[in-house]
């Protein structure tokens, strides 16, 4: 079903309404703001980071820190922008306290919220950015290093793991060129130009075969349940 644009921004209204009071989870005593997301209702990219660290719990948008800095710096070379065609989420709305790992408890409880902000801004493409959102979307074990590189087909759309930007800020120039390559992969989906992955220059590769998880079935719609 294509919703209008007005109706996927009140229903994302609502939704943001319930998260800034929700107290599903232990995050909710330590939080000063519920980081719900941001962007465009209509986005054809919707990216999922892994939780608010410090400053996106002061401001209450994601994504304003240095990884943000870096990740408004790699959208803008496939020509998007956060106010414009995108739509940034988290797995968790609220802060860890010194920004420890998401427990599974509080992944499951806040879950709700991922999979309708997924169902209302219904993108093309989403881009799951680090091991928490890319294992949480794509129901495997397999790490994010294994993962990224290509586009899987998930749930009518394509889904592009990367590393999480603060990995670049933190390791090697070739985790940020690797990161480069999986946006272009971002780019040709929102252009169309995307190539099945069952060409040549996959059928070479030596890695193993993606999990089953990815594959679009019906008790998936659990994954977010
Ligand atoms: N890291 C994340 O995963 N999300 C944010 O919103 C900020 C930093
Ligand atoms: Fe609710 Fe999610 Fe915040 Fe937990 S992290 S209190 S589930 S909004």
């Amino acid at each position: 079903m294509t919703l209008s644009t007005e109706v996927r921004r009140l229903k994302l209204f609502d939704l943001r309404d319930r998260a800034l009071v929700c107290t599903k989870c232990p995050l909710a005593e330590h939080r000063t703001n519920v980081v719900f997301g941001y962007g465009d209702p209509d986005a054809d990219l919707m990216i999922v980071g892994e939780g608010p660290g410090q400053r996106e719990d002061e401001q209450g948008l994601p994504f304003v820190g240095r990884s943000g800095q870096l990740l408004d710096d790699l959208l803008g070379e496939i020509g998007l922008t956060r106010d414009d065609n995108t739509y940034i989420g988290n797995v968790v709305k609220c802060r860890p306290p010194g920004n420890r790992d998401p427990r599974p408890d509080e992944i499951d409880a806040c879950a709700d919220y991922l999979r309708d902000q997924l169902r209302l801004v219904d993108p093309k493409v989403v881009l799951t950015l680090g091991n928490f959102a890319s294992k949480l979307l794509l129901r495997t074990d397999t790490g994010i290093t294994r993962l990224r590189g290509q586009a899987y087909e998930w749930w009518g759309r394509f889904l592009v793991p990367t590393f999480h930007p603060a990995a670049a800020l933190r390791g090697s120039a070739r985790v940020l060129e690797e990161m480069r390559h999986d946006f272009g992969l971002v780019r040709q989906v929102v252009e169309g130009t995307l190539r099945r992955s069952a060409e040549p220059a996959d059928t070479t590769s030596t890695e193993p075969a993606p999990p089953d998880a990815y594959v679009d079935e019906p008790d998936q719609l659990d994954l977010f349940g």
